[in-house]
């Protein structure tokens, strides 16, 4: 489904501040792979998504999603095929347009989009479901501004646009990161049921061990630009925080000290 072979991405070249942040990288996901991705502050997670995502160019090696090598395409081109849910609320929504108008982007994403606005009886109704499943009381609330939700709603609301396509691959960059727990927990439960319905293809990248070993059904540890340990199945459903915990300190000594790493 997704195939990385020896990506590379140095950032800053031949400077001081030269950052080697992937360092043939390999990574292979298979359809329905739930990829959890733990590591320590600066590993390349993001990096990682970024490079998937197109942001950055890669300096070596080749990205192939669902049997297309798609390592030279633009990044607007791969948004069609891509979900993204970052950390930051904002992103991901137009906070000045209405709730139905950002569902209305997100619904006909890929299609011929008219230049009239006009959203029609049906479309309402059929906006009005897919909120309903949020279970935040979004669907009585098609006209009001997505920028007076709060950073949760917001959140519900982007991760449902970025899935009512059913990308090849969802992108997630620590996207509870930011709530609170509560609201995380709520955000977390609406992704784990999104991708078990559609059966999506998904990276999720977080710092907290335990919604790691939670969800998914595979976790990967990343450490300087580099795939540390991949484990799926079986051996992941019986991993524990402290076992994981363990094997992230031998691979990174005391980084871990200064590591926001959350354990609970
Ligand atoms: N646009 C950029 N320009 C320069 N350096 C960058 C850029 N993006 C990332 N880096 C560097 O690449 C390395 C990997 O960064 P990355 O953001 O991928 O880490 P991360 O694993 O997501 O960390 P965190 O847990 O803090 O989010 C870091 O040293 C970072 O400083
Ligand atoms: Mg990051």
């Amino acid at each position: 489904m997704l195939k990385l072979t020896n990506v590379c991405r140095t950032f800053n070249k031949g400077t001081v501040n030269e950052k080697k942040a992937l360092v043939n990288l390999n990574l292979h996901l298979k359809p329905g792979d739930f990829v959890t991705v733990i590591g320590g502050n600066g590993a390349g997670k993001s990096t990682l998504l970024n490079m998937v995502a197109g942001v950055f160019p890669c300096d070596g090696g080749q990205i192939e999603l669902d049997g297309e090598d798609i390592t030279f395409l633009p990044e607007y081109k791969r948004a069609r095929l891509l979900g993204r849910v970052f950390q930051d609320p904002m992103r991901g929504t137009a906070g000045n347009m209405w709730i139905e108008e950002n569902l209305a982007l997100a619904n006909r994403r890929g299609k011929r989009r008219t230049l009239r606005w006009g959203i029609t009886k049906e479309e309402r109704a059929r906006y009005q479901e897919q909120l309903q499943v949020l279970e935040l009381g979004l669907e009585d609330r098609l006209s009001s501004k997505v920028g007076l939700l709060s950073g949760g709603q917001r959140q519900a609301l982007t991760l449902l646009m970025a899935t009512l396509q059913k990308p090849k691959l969802l992108l997630l960059d620590e996207h509870t990161a930011a709530l609170d727990p509560k609201t995380a927990a709520t955000v977390l439960r609406l992704t784990d049921e999104f991708v078990k319905r559609d059966n999506l293809t998904a990276l999720m990248v977080t710092h907290n061990m335990r919604d790691a070993l939670t969800y998914g059904n595979r976790i990967i540890m990343m450490n300087a630009g580099q795939v540390l340990f991949d484990i799926e199945g079986e051996e992941k459903k019986n991993l524990t925080v402290e076992a994981l915990l363990q094997r992230f300190q031998s691979a990174q000594g005391d980084a871990l000290v200064n590591d926001r790493m959350l354990l609970s």
